[in-house]
């Protein structure tokens, strides 16, 4: 009774300090395996701040060793490299330790060797192999044909069963031995099963069943870190002694507390004391401006390698002035544009590779880093480089033979192991209950990704579209693909199964569906609980639907607004892209303008639908840290509740504005034709005034109640924008708005509507108004629908003289004739009731240096 009661606080303190570490990111991670072995010791060893015990009667581990058991060395000499060297457990035949596994997953497995002098045998000569059950770790390893007095070594394997074994092969009629021995989880995010490789630029899968051996854990620029400061308890070691000779690199550093970690990294990833120090190019006055900081690493060239760069602009002052491209040996690895990849400064970043080493000279790999030729500001950076060889085909880390041909004898051991597991069934019992309850609890908190292993689509790159435009050369591509940011625990709501998808759409039901655009098609879908919702599935085969559902993850993972429609969940089990939105009973705004039988909108109505849009627009260009620019605005994307509360959709096509320091972002032009603002189309440049002429469009056809572009219509009507500006300029707006309206609208209040409208379509964006002051306006012009008093009125005459002079909108005539469809990003969120909008999917690929100007 006793021992269940000690059991169960035990479990609740660990899930207690679980809890914390993972959400809170502010204690350590307490990994759920963490054997640290002193191996031959007679007492504990302290080192680096953590406690090793003697192997000798660990309850969850034992050793099978073979005719003679293990004999152990101590020494009491201090001289030595750290107290973790100074016992060793010896051993002249086969030897295994089983180690119990609680979790099963990658586990990092440590082992120290050090040949402690004046033993029995002579430990320099001794010649060393060491096994899993899978891999061979270290093959015939002997001190005297090493240059070094101790060796450590780290490991990552994924334990797939309940039992990890160690197995130490002594060769050439020597012995083997060991120091130290640590068996530790390593959380689920931190190794992935999916990385790039370079040249051509795809990706690789299926690492989760590879071992890795730590070639090189680097803090550039930075200190030595040891395991007591990372809280997987890694080495990371200073990178100077691998810096390309006379590189002219500076270190630069800032406060570790002042790294802000994204949703999808932890400081499992990387401490903050690794983005906290970096190297920069050197100071440009005394040296050539334009280099690569190079770092030269030997490895064995028999190898594959996991190449993890870790980033954080440090040494930048504003956002979107560091561009710089990354090299793995001679090959371009990734564009590098920091602010955009990660939204801010401080914030951390990284990517993996997979390489071999450098053709060119193989017995090394290269890793540079080297301002973008299209950069104004020419620096670069690089905070951390991990090196980690990855198992060849035969399942080693060291030479070419397999661990069963270095175990021949390998079946007999499970007997015995079984006869020492049962004389102490009693502790392993309780053991088994309390690690049983662990994993069940942690498996319900844990980051829905982590449990799926479906998440194909995720690491594929967020950023495509905005890596695109930050590139002339054809180099820009490849840079686009490699970009890639883990989404593990990004903001996405609640991960739903692809069975429950099933069930609330009935089988995607062609009734039920909403909607359809390039990147799939919407279905009403209804939860179990009986909320309705809407189902977004993305079509896996487009790949221009593919860049957008990214980006609207990104987006959305960022925003939440009233007006602005909010992600409930997502799936990706078999390679699906679905998203779950809030339902919008009501549906597209246009549905409830034309084209359908639907009861046609008061005007008031449609002022506070205006409102709630514009609402919705105003807090995408303010209200985040970086302002958004929309990109798609038009009347199919903004939806309705049940109440007629308007809410901003389809953020497929939305980029971050331009910094404080910039005053426009340079990109294709996409959006949908009829919309589009001329300038931007005109120029590439996009602002947020791009998404204040769209809502200008939206604005005359809520009035209207006619499409933005009806090819249909004479020539001078095609084009609403102009169509409407010819009547506004008129003062003339009444004899074209909708014929359900006449004599039920205010005139002071259509006319504010009116010249709001206009302002929104003036051919410059600086002639434009913010969306905070259309928003304003029409609020103003709902106000003077309200009251209708004569003072309002008298008000409206005054505010009225900022006309804008007429501007033929020439840049949108050309399309009038020859293409009639708009080009369509494809998201539509709502239902493309007359097919005018919903297929072309063009893009305009010139593509602009972004600070060319
Ligand atoms: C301790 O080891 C060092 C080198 O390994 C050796 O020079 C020294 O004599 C040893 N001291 C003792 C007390 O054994
Ligand atoms: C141990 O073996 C190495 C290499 O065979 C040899 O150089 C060294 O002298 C030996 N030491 C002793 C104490 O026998
Ligand atoms: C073991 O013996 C083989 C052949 O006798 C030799 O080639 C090899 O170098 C030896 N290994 C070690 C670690 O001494
Ligand atoms: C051993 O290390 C020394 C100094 O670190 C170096 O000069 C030497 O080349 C190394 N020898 C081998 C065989 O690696
Ligand atoms: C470990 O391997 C299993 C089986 O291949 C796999 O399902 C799991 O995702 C892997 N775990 C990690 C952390 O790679
Ligand atoms: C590492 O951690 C220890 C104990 O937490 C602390 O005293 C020490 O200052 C840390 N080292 C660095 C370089 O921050
Ligand atoms: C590096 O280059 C600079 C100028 O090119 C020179 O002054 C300096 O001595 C060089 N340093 C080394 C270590 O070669
Ligand atoms: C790069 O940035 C660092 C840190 O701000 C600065 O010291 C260095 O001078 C910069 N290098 C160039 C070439 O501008
Ligand atoms: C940097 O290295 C890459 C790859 O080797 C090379 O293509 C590029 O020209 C180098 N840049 C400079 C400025 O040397
Ligand atoms: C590494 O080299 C091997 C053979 O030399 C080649 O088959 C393989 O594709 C290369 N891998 C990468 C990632 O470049």
């Amino acid at each position: 009774m006793k021992l269940v009661e000690a059991s169960f606080s035990i479990v609740l303190v660990i899930l207690l300090v679980e809890f914390i570490g993972w959400n809170g990111s502010l204690a350590a991670f307490t990994p759920p395996d963490n054997y640290l072995i002193a191996c031959g010791s007679t007492k504990d060893v302290t080192f680096q701040g953590r406690t090793f015990v003697p192997d000798s009667g660990h309850p969850s581990l034992t050793l099978k060793t073979g005719t003679s058991s293990g004999s152990s060395v101590a020494t009491s000499n201090s001289s030595f490299p750290s107290p973790i060297y100074q016992s060793a457990r010896i051993f002249s035949s086969v030897a295994t330790y089983n180690f119990d596994i609680q979790q099963q997953g990658r586990h990092w497995i440590r082992l120290y060797f050090y040949p402690i002098p004046g033993s029995a045998q002579n430990l320099t000569a001794a010649s060393i192999t060491v096994v899993t059950k899978d891999f061979v770790l270290l093959h015939n390893f002997a001190f005297k044909n090493y240059n070094g007095t101790f060796m450590f070594k780290e490991y990552a394997v994924n334990v797939t069963s309940d039992t990890l074994t160690l197995s130490f092969i002594p060769s050439n009629n020597s012995v083997a031995f060991v120091n130290a021995i640590e068996v530790v989880s390593i959380p689920d995010v931190v190794l992935p099963d999916q990385a790039w490789t370079l040249n051509p630029s795809t990706s690789v899968d299926g690492l989760s069943d590879l071992a890795y051996e730590t070639v090189y854990r680097l803090n550039m620029g930075g200190p030595l870190i040891t395991s007591e400061n990372d809280t997987l308890g890694r080495v990371w070691e200073n990178d100077a002694e691998y810096r390309h000779v006379n590189n002219s690199a500076v270190d630069v550093s800032t406060n570790p507390a002042s790294i802000r970690y994204p949703a999808a990294l932890k400081p499992e990833t990387a401490p903050n004391m690794v983005y906290a120090t970096a190297v920069a190019m050197g100071d440009p006055s005394v040296t050539n401006a334009n280099f690569n900081m190079t770092w030269v690493l030997p490895v064995n060239p028999n190898f594959r390698y996991l190449v993890r760069v870790h980033f954080c602009d440090i040494i930048s002052r504003a956002l979107n002035t560091l561009v710089f491209n990354l090299y793995v040996n001679d090959d371009l690895a990734q564009g590098l544009d920091l602010s955009t990849i990660t939204g801010g400064l401080g914030v951390p970043y990284y990517r993996d590779f997979v390489s071999n080493s450098s053709t060119e000279s193989p017995d090394t790999l290269m890793v540079s880093v080297g301002p973008d030729t299209a950069a104004d500001i020419t620096n670069a950076t690089v905070n951390g480089l991990e090196i980690l060889k990855i198992s060849n085909d035969v399942k080693s880390l060291d030479g070419v033979s397999s661990v069963e041909s270095l175990t021949p004898q390998s079946h007999s051991k499970s007997h015995k192991v079984g006869i020492i597991i049962g004389s102490t069934a009693g502790a392993i019992a309780a053991f088994a209950i309390l690690g049983l309850c662990f994993i069940c609890m942690r498996a319900g908190k844990k980051d829905p990704h982590q449990q799926q292993g479906g998440h194909s689509w995720l690491p594929l790159p967020l950023y495509g579209i905005s890596q695109t435009i930050t590139k002339m050369s054809t180099t820009s591509q490849k840079s686009a693909s490699a970009s890639c940011i883990s989404l593990a625990s990004t903001n996405l709501g609640r991960f739903f199964p692809f069975q429950e998808i099933m069930d609330s759409t009935n089988k995607f039901d062609e009734t039920l569906l909403l909607g359809v655009g390039g990147f799939g098609r919407v279905y009403k879908g209804t939860l179990e609980d009986g909320t309705n919702v809407a189902v977004k599935r993305g079509n896996p085969r487009s790949e221009q639907g593919l860049a957008e559902f990214r980006t609207e993850i990104e987006m959305l993972s960022k925003l939440r607004h009233r007006h602005l429609v909010s992600l409930i969940g997502y799936c990706d089990e078999r390679s699906e892209m679905i998203l779950v939105y809030e339902y919008m009973a009501n549906g597209p705004l246009r549905s409830h303008l034309y084209g359908t039988n639907l009861p046609s909108l008061s005007w008031k109505q449609r002022l506070e639908i205006c409102i709630g849009a514009a609402r919705g627009l105003h807090y995408l260009h303010t209200g985040a840290t970086q302002s958004i620019i929309h990109r798609d605005v038009k009347t199919t994307n903004i939806l309705l509740d049940e109440s007629f509360v308007a809410k901003v959709a389809d953020f497929g096509l939305s980029k971050t504005g331009p910094s404080l320091d910039q005053t426009h972002v340079s990109t294709a032009v996409k959006g949908s034709f009829g919309y589009l603002d001329p300038e931007y189309f005109r120029r590439q440049q996009l602002t947020e005034k791009s998404d204040v002429y769209s809502f200008g469009v939206v604005l005359m056809e809520v009035l209207c109640t006619r499409p933005a572009l009806n090819p249909v219509l004479p020539r001078d009507q095609v084009n609403i924008a102009e169509w409407a500006m010819t009547w506004q300029k008129k003062g003339m707006l009444d004899q074209i708005m909708d014929q359900n309206l006449v004599g039920k609208v205010n005139p002071a209040s259509l006319k504010k509507f009116g010249e709001t409208a206009e302002k929104c379509l003036a051919e410059y964006g600086v002639e434009r108004p913010s969306m905070g002051d259309v928003l304003w306006n029409l609020e103003y012009a709902l106000q003077l629908e309200e009251t209708s008093s004569a003072a309002a009125l008298n008000e409206a005459e005054d505010n009225s003289t900022n006309h804008i002079p007429g501007i033929p909108l020439t840049p949108l005539e050309q399309f009038d004739n020859s293409v009639s469809m708009m080009i369509d990003g494809g998201g539509n969120s709502g239902t493309d009731d007359d097919g005018e909008d919903a297929t072309t999917s063009a893009v305009f690929s010139q593509l602009v240096n972004p600070r060319g100007r």
